[in-house]
C-alpha cells in the first residue's frame, strides 16, 4: 500500500461540506479584498496566539520580510538567525539589505542554541529570529535573556497552535515574540488552499505598522509614508483557514498520536533517533524528522515500498552558494551540517490509517532487517 507523505485530498474530503458552502458565500459577495474575512482571522489567530493584534498577509516569507522592515533591521545591519531552516528565514533578511548572521543549533531539537545566538551579537545587531522547526517551539525566553533589548522574530510558519511551558505557565507559538509569523502554506498543519500568512504582536505601534507596510506603505489611500509591499491576505484564504481553524487542535493533537506510535515502534532500533521533545514542549509535529546514518539508503528503500518521506533540509543556509559572501566555512555550523546529512521526515499527517502507520514502519523496520 503506499503512502504520501502528505494527502491534503484525504483532508479535504473530512470538511469539503463545511468549506465550499463559505466559498461559495465569498465568491458570490466578490469582496476578495482584505474586509471581514480577513479581520475575522486575524481575530481568531490573535486569540490563539495570545496576542492583541494579527495582521494578515501574503504567505509566510512576506511575514517575515514584514517583520523585518517594522523593526528597522535593513542595510547596515545584522540578524542573527539559524541556519538550518526553510530558506525564507535568511532570504529575507537578505532582501531587506540586513546581514543574516547563522549560529548553530542544539542538535536534540534542531532549534536555535540561545547561547550561540547571545554571543553572536554586536553593535550591529538588529534582530534575532528563532525558528520552530518542525512544529516544536525554539526556547524563546532563552533567546530573549540571552540578547536583551533585541527584537524577537519568531518564525512559527510550522509552528502555530503549539505551545512551551514557560514558568509554569503555556505560552503559544508568537505569543512571547517581539512579532511572530505564521504561513498558511497548505502543507502546514493550519494550510490555505493557496498562500497565506499572518503576523501577530502585542504591540500596538508594531501592528499598525505592519498593516500600513503590507498596503504599500500607506496609512492613507494614495497617501505614503514609506514604501511598503502589495502583500495582502487573500479573503478567499481567509474564508478557507477560518472553516478549518477550529480543527486545528485535533489535527495537532492526531499528529502527537501518531508520532507517538512511531516513537514506540522504532524503540528498540538503536540505529534510529526519534524525535526529541523537550519535556517543556508540546509539538505540533509538522514534520516527524527521524535521524539516522544511512539516511539516503532508508530514504531509497522506503521510496521503493511506495513510502513517501522529504529531507528538511538537505543542505545548511550558511554553505548556500547565494550566501558565499557572507564567508562562513564548512564546520562553523557543525551540528546543522550533521543534521542535514541525516534526517529524514516520515509521513506523520492526521487523516493517516493505522495500516499506513504500519506501512511505514514495516518499511523502516524492514530496512533493518528487524
Ligand atoms: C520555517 C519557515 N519559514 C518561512 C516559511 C515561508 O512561508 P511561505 O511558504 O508561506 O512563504 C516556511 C514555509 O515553508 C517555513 O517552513
Amino acid at each position: 500500500m503506499p503512502v504520501p507523505l502528505l494527502d491534503l485530498r484525504a483532508q479535504h474530503a473530512t470538511i469539503r461540506d463545511e468549506i465550499l458552502p463559505a466559498l461559495e458565500a465569498l465568491v458570490d459577495s466578490q469582496l476578495f479584498i482584505l474586509g471581514a474575512p480577513v479581520e475575522q482571522l486575524e481575530r481568531e489567530v490573535a486569540e490563539l496566539s495570545h496576542t492583541k493584534y494579527a495582521v494578515g498577509c501574503a504567505n509566510g516569507t512576506d511575514a517575515l520580510l514584514l517583520a523585518l522592515r517594522a523593526v528597522d533591521a535593513g542595510p547596515g545591519s545584522e540578524v542573527i538567525t539559524t541556519p538550518f531552516t526553510f530558506f525564507a528565514t535568511a532570504g529575507t533578511i537578505h532582501n531587506v539589505g540586513a546581514k543574516p548572521v547563522f549560529v548553530d543549533i542544539d542538535p536534540k531539537t534542531f532549534n536555535i542554541r540561545s547561547d550561540l545566538a547571545g554571543a553572536a551579537r554586536t553593535s550591529r545587531t538588529k534582530a534575532v529570529i528563532p525558528v520552530d522547526l518542525f512544529g516544536q517551539m525554539a526556547p524563546i525566553e532563552d533567546v530573549a535573556k540571552a540578547l536583551p533589548g533585541i527584537p524577537l522574530i519568531e518564525d512559527a510558519a510550522q509552528t502555530i497552535g503549539a505551545r512551551r511551558s514557560i514558568d509554569g505557565e503555556w505560552r503559544m507559538a508568537g505569543e512571547l515574540a517581539t512579532i511572530g509569523t505564521f504561513s498558511f502554506f497548505p502543507s502546514k498543519n493550519l494550510g490555505g488552499y493557496g498562500d497565506g500568512g499572518m503576523m501577530v504582536t502585542n504591540d500596538e505601534g508594531l501592528a499598525t505598522r505592519l498593516k500600513r507596510l503590507r498596503m504599500h506603505g500607506g496609512a492613507k489611500q494614495y497617501f505614503h509614508d514609506e514604501v511598503g509591499f502589495n502583500s495582502r491576505l487573500d479573503a478567499l484564504q481567509a474564508v478557507v483557514l477560518s472553516a478549518k481553524l477550529p480543527h486545528l487542535a485535533g489535527w495537532s493533537a492526531k499528529r502527537r498520536e501518531n508520532a507517538a506510535y512511531y516513537d514506540a515502534a522504532f524503540a528498540d532500533l538503536p540505529d534510529v533517533t526519534t524525535p526529541y521533545i523537550d519535556a517543556s514542549n508540546e509539538s505540533i509535529f509538522n514534520q516527524y524528522t527521524i535521524r539516522v546514518e544511512k539516511r539516503d539508503a532508508l530514504q531509497a528503500h522506503l521510496k521503493n515500498a511506495g513510502i513517501g518521506t522529504s529531507v528538511y533540509y538537505p543542505l545548511p543556509l550558511h554553505p548556500q552558494p547565494c550566501f558565499g559572501y557572507l564567508g562562513y566555512k564548512k564546520g562553523s555550523c557543525p551540528e546543522a551540517e550533521r543534521a542535514a546529512n541525516e534526517v529524514l521526515s516520515l509521513p506523520i499527517f492526521p487523516e493517516l490509517t493505522r495500516d499506513q502507520l504500519d506501512e511505514v514502519v514495516a518499511g523502516v523496520r524492514g530496512f533493518y532487517g528487524r
